[in-house]
């Protein structure tokens, strides 16, 4: 039976468990913290003992098994032919040309130290000198001597160097043509030495990789799919061959595919460039570091090899090779280690004629006699048995499991990574991580990262974004450097790091995600920017971000904008009617700078600033609009003067001005003949004698949507009633002008003395026809002597009553779900739900909004409709911190709405400025609207749920002074 994880994922059982055991130092952020000044704030140079994690490579890094162990102490350290060799080779044959079926497996021999009843020569004639061998990748007997084919080297690297410079003086002493055109290798992607090896060579590097490294992938699908994005672009590799006929000296395929974020190749991939080498005659070769995370990978989710053994997968990927490089010290599950092979008698070798005893004369030259080339023969015998272990479906299979979870695990944290995951490291998006933090390329932001990392937390992880790849180094219109990605590696070591290493490296990615404005430094280099491989050894200075200057309102405004744009996905026709929009609403103001704004205070935002960002959000499929909200400001010129009426004066003539800026910008749409109608009603000409504060002339807003184009409403306050009118009266007196007398005779019967008419508030966008809109707006106070005890169990009760009764006004609407109001209320409120102690009467209290329209069918006597009621809940007034508020929506939308969720995040991400706990304010109000009209009713009717929700954010703008 299989079992599953809490979150309904398959459960593998536990491949292997730790026999010895070594113990962490402990060291302080204070410790590392010098330390790192000591080593310039290189990560590469930091000592490795003083960490807690060390995600740097999983190269050389792995923990051997009991098995290895036993092999290294069976190790023969003589110079000529120890057993180690033969092993090596005999594993070779084993894994990579025998398949499960036909396994010899000496090395068990070996190890157990006795070979009765055979005698040790009869051993070594029949078993371990391989004398039959040939035609293969490990020629045995004389036949390795005569044409050698197997090469050994301390790592990968030396293996390149071996093959490239080899190739590359055999193709120079063929070459009759005085100026040739460099011999080219493709790859779909070169490993960086691999790289650098190959140009010092000579050669021309070219690199398809299959499109869409970088593409979404959905979440749900990782551990159940695998797009291979590792894969050779097979097309544009063939375009290339056809244009360069007898110019390619070599097709190398790396698997799987470091350079490409570790991701996998497909069988059929390999079988296509296989292929295609065939045809064009050309070596094919593996770069096969990582050759059983890649079979893995095929054994899982490619067609066809679910059933079919590591091993014989294994097989069928070299049967198609004609010789490949591998570092030991990645899936050989060994220390050091590396190793060059070729076909017998294969394409390459008919290519490049001789050129096994001239790999061997180098390999002698420079590391070694040809059966140790420069291993120890504790290491071969290591490397020998690690890659038995690492062929074994256990291990494999908790090894790839491991990298996911890391992944996932970061994704359930928020933490954007490369996805799927590939084979051996999981790849932090940094574009993602630093979203809205407004981080330059040349900042080297995730240089700081790492640092930081280390610092806090004692975590090692590799920058391979702008600072590595050289950003500031590459001309501006290079096209090179707009394809520089953004990520860090955290290479996992195999077989080292548990659940725990795993629980703890998340928690600290997603701690300093939390402070990502304030505590990740930028970095400047202070030394070596110019050298190669410059991040192994330059010197750097963090520099931790400061509050910038302000600049004007209209900049600081449009930031924040273009980063919502980005945060909802929306498209440029949106993004140019938002951004036209900002600058209408600002205006002549939109220039002043932020440090010089008047003293005015609005009511708009949280901080003063008289601009709010929302997001309405469907929570069913995510769906979000984008709208603002602002208060026109008189110009800068208008002279401050601390008299109210003179105030009044000043913000209700720039609303008016406004208003006729709007109609003149988006005439034909908009119409004011409303507004003419009522505006004595809100704005006189002077404030009533008893009047103590203004909180608001006039705000305007601005959505846009595809479907209905761009809409500007006008909010109004009916506490600036005119001379005899109260805010009621005003308000009923509008409602009948417009007429919706019966409208407002609906919403009069909900009204309790404890509830205020605080706004009125009608579209400027549309004819006076049926779809404009008038919204009326009731702030819910408690009367204490009402409601004991005060809770928000019962206020939510209460309100959603009277919904329901407003609702049952209007027989043809969709009756309003009273028990989603109370389930938001419950959810917003958080753990203050019941409590009694709440000072609810003195703090801000929530709002109802009502939305109406008109039918005219009977032109004597318009008739009202209901579109929507919504709840408004003032998130500031009551969570400590923005992070509470945070934890509440989250909460909120828990499991069933991912989507909503998603784009909640990113909304916030998109105007957030600095860590959610550091104060309260950026969640200004969250709202729950919901459609009630009939499906025969207004087109502001959606198909399906007609719920939504609006998040308003404040910039903070003012906030950061
Ligand atoms: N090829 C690939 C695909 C590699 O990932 C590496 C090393 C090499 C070749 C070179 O092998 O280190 O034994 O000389 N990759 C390590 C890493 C260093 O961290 O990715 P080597």
């Amino acid at each position: 039976m299989a079992i599953t994880s809490t979150s309904g994922a398959p459960l593998q059982p536990p491949a292997h468990f730790a026999l010895v055991v070594r113990s962490l130092p402990k060291v302080t952020a204070e410790d590392r913290d010098k330390i790192l000044k000591d080593v310039e704030y290189n990560v590469f140079a930091f000592p490795a003992g003083l960490l807690t994690c060390d995600f740097l490579s999983d190269s050389g890094t792995s923990a051997m098994t009991d098995f290895q162990w036993a092999a290294v102490m069976r190790g023969d350290e003589s110079y000529g032919r120890n057993w180690g060799y033969y092993c090596l080779l005999e594993v070779f044959r084993d894994i990579f040309e025998r398949g499960s079926q036909h396994q010899q497996r000496a090395i068990r021999d070996v190890l157990a130290g006795t070979v009765a009843p055979m005698s040790e020569a009869d051993f070594y004639r029949s078993r371990l000198l391989g004398l039959a061998s040939q035609r293969g990748f490990v020629n045995g007997g004389h036949h390795q001597l005569a044409r050698p084919n197997f090469f050994i080297v301390p790592q990968g690297r030396c293996a390149e160097t071996l093959l490239f410079s080899t190739m590359s003086s055999l193709i120079a002493r063929e070459r009759q043509d005085p100026a040739p055109r460099s011999p080219v290798i493709i790859s779909n992607g070169f490993f960086d030495t691999t790289g650098a090896n190959a140009k010092a060579a000579g050669f021309e590097l070219q690199t398809f990789t299959q499109p869409g490294l970088t593409d979404p992938f959905p979440q749900d699908l990782i551990g159940k799919e695998n797009n291979f994005k590792g894969n050779l672009d097979l097309e544009a590799t063939q375009v290339f061959l056809s244009n360069n006929a007898g110019r390619v000296s070599m097709l190398l395929l790396t698997i799987t595919n470091n350079w490409a974020a570790a991701q996998p190749v497909s069988m059929t991939n390999i079988r296509g460039a296989a292929s295609l080498a065939r045809t064009f005659n050309i070596p094919f070769f593996f770069d096969a570091c990582r050759f059983a995370e890649n079979a893995y990978f095929i054994q899982r989710y490619e067609d066809g090899y679910a059933n079919v053994d590591i091993l014989d997968i294994v097989k069928e990927m070299f049967s198609y090779v004609d010789g490949f490089t591998i570092s030991l010290k990645k899936d050989g599950l060994a220390n050091m280690g590396g190793v060059l092979c070729f076909r017998d008698e294969g394409v390459f070798a008919q290519r490049y004629q001789g050129v096994g005893m001239l790999l061997k004369e180098s390999q002698i030259r420079c590391y070694g006699n040809d059966s140790y080339g420069g291993m120890s023969g504790r290491d071969l015998m290591a490397a020998a048995a690690g890659l038995y272990q690492v062929t074994k479906t256990s291990y494999l299979a908790n090894r790839i499991t491991q990298v996911q979870h890391f992944a996932e695990r970061l994704l359930a944290e928020g933490i954007a990574v490369l996805s799927p995951p590939g084979g051996h490291a999981v790849y932090l998006d940094m574009d993602a991580y630093f979203f809205g933090c407004a981080r330059k390329p040349e900042d080297f932001a995730s240089a700081g990262f790492t640092i930081q990392l280390i610092r806090d937390h004692g975590i090692r992880a590799a920058e391979a974004g702008p600072f590595g790849w050289e950003y500031d180094l590459k001309a501006a219109d290079d096209p090179e450097r707009a394809k520089i990605p953004n990520l860090v590696r955290f290479a996992v070591p195999r077989n080292v790091y548990s659940d725990e290493h795993i629980s703890y490296t998340v928690a600290a990615i997603k701690d300093l995600h939390k402070r990502r404005h304030t505590d990740i430094p930028n970095v400047v280099i202070t030394r070596g920017k110019n050298m190669r491989l410059r991040h192994f050894s330059a010197g750097l200075k963090p520099i931790m971000p400061t509050t910038t200057t302000k600049g004007a309102w209209l900049d600081e405004a449009q930031r924040s904008l273009g980063n919502l744009f980005q945060a909802v996905g929306l498209d440029q026709n949106g993004r140019k009617e938002l951004s036209k929009a900002l600058t209408v609403v600002m205006g002549a103001w939109g220039q002043t700078p932020v440090e010089q704004s008047s003293s005015w205070t609005s009511s708009v935002g949280n901080d003063g600033s008289p601009i709010e960002f929302s997001v309405a959000v469907d929570p069913t499929t995510g769906e979000a609009e984008l709208r603002l909200l602002a208060e026109a400001q008189p110009s800068p010129s208008d002279k401050t003067n601390n008299n109210l009426n003179h105030l009044w004066a000043r913000l209700s003539s720039a609303a008016l001005k406004l208003n006729d800026t709007i109609s003149a910008e988006y005439k034909p749409s908009i119409s004011l003949a409303r507004f003419s109608q009522i505006r004595d009603l809100f704005l006189p000409s002077s404030l009533p004698a008893d009047k103590q504060t203004i909180k608001l002339a006039a705000w305007h807003s601005f959505a846009y949507s595809a479907r209905k184009g761009p809409q500007w409403k006008l909010y109004l306050d009916p506490s600036n009633a005119a001379d005899g009118y109260t805010a009621l009266s005003s308000t009923r007196e509008a409602f009948t002008r417009l007429g919706l007398y019966s409208a407002w005779k609906s919403v009069e019967s909900i009204l309790g003395p404890s509830d205020s008419v605080v706004y009125f508030s009608l579209d400027l966008t549309g004819k006076v026809d049926s779809s404009a809109r008038v919204k009326v707006y009731m702030a819910h106070s408690v009367d204490k002597q009402q409601m004991t005890p005060a809770t928000f169990r019962s206020q939510a009760a209460i309100i959603a009553d009277k919904h329901a009764k407003l609702c049952g006004h209007y027989p043809e609407s969709i009756p309003v779900d009273g028990y989603e109001i109370q389930r938001f209320i419950a959810a917003m409120s958080g753990p203050d739900f019941d409590k009694t102690d709440l000072d609810l009467g003195n703090r801000k209290p929530l709002l109802s909004c009502f939305a109406f329209t008109t039918t005219r069918s009977d032109r004597e006597a318009p008739t009202a409709v209901l579109a929507n009621t919504t709840v408004h809940f003032p998130m500031d007034a009551y969570v400590p911190d923005d992070e509470e508020a945070h934890r509440r929506t989250e909460a909120y939308y828990s499991a069933s709405a991912n989507e909503a969720k998603d784009i909640y995040n990113k909304v916030l991400g998109a105007v957030q400025t600095r860590p959610l706990n550091k104060a309260k304010g950026i969640h200004a109000w969250v709202s729950l609207k919901q459609n009630v009209t009939s499906k025969t009713g207004s087109d502001d009717t959606k198909k399906g749920a007609g719920v939504e929700n609006t998040f308003y954010f404040c910039p903070e703008i003012l906030g950061g002074k």
